[in-house]
């Protein structure tokens, strides 16, 4: 059974997605929070999962910090949802090609540093784009550039809000691609060849 950290900073929608879908071959061990009023250390302590607290304030290596806590909880997969801090590269030298991040747009579109949470939607809103949804891949150094694992599209209507575009997404994509990536990990289904994620059979 893999043991699977969920990091979260806000409300954690995904985190509840995750909790609520069964995932073979892993279980969520913990959910560690950059934010001590997150709404998701809620969810976890309502399904009775151990929730930590790590603010970037307290350490001053904070990738040192949560590799730490990571290591001491021996889990096997890590997991950003909805995680607001930026990491360095020690933590993809241990957990190379085991770390999946959820992003709201069609990455390579609207993604990197600054893009995030609701900004996303803004984004593609004045850029006018057609088409948006969601992107669930593998963390590494550079900001969401990792190999992409599953992505999902969605219509953009004319008159689409931030609000409603990002509810959206989160419904019809997000929750649905993140759970799914995440028992693809569990049942070692998931190769890495370069930029590509070959989904391998059952
Ligand atoms: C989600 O839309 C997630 O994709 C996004 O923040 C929201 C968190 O919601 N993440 C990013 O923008 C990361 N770059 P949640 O706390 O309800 O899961």
């Amino acid at each position: 059974m893999k043991r699977i950290a969920v990091l979260v900073s806000g409300g954690g929608t995904n985190l509840q997605a995750l909790l609520d879908t069964p995932i073979t071959g892993g279980e969520i061990s913990a959910v560690i929070s950059s934010n001590p009023n997150a709404y998701a250390l809620e969810r976890a302590k309502k399904a009775g999962v151990p929730g930590y607290v790590l603010e970037k304030k307290d350490f001053p290596n904070y990738t040192k910090a949560l590799l730490e806590k990571l290591q001491e909880l021996q889990i096997d997969l890590v997991v950003m949802a909805g995680f607001m801090t930026i990491v360095t590269k020690e933590l993809f030298e241990v957990y190379e090609n085991a770390v999946i991040n959820v992003h709201p747009s069609l990455i390579p579109s609207f993604c990197g540093a600054g893009c995030y949470g609701l900004h996303v939607h803004e984004k593609a809103l004045a850029y006018g784009v057609k088409l948006s949804g969601a992107t669930v891949h593998f963390v590494t150094e550079e900001c969401d550039a990792g190999p992409i694992i599953l992505q999902k599209a969605v219509e953009v209507l004319q008159d689409d809000t931030p609000e409603t575009l990002q509810k959206r997404i989160m419904e019809q994509c997000e929750w649905k691609l993140l759970p799914q990536a995440v028992d693809l990990f569990c049942q070692d289904r998931l190769r890495v060849e370069g930029r590509q994620v070959r989904i391998l059979e059952e």
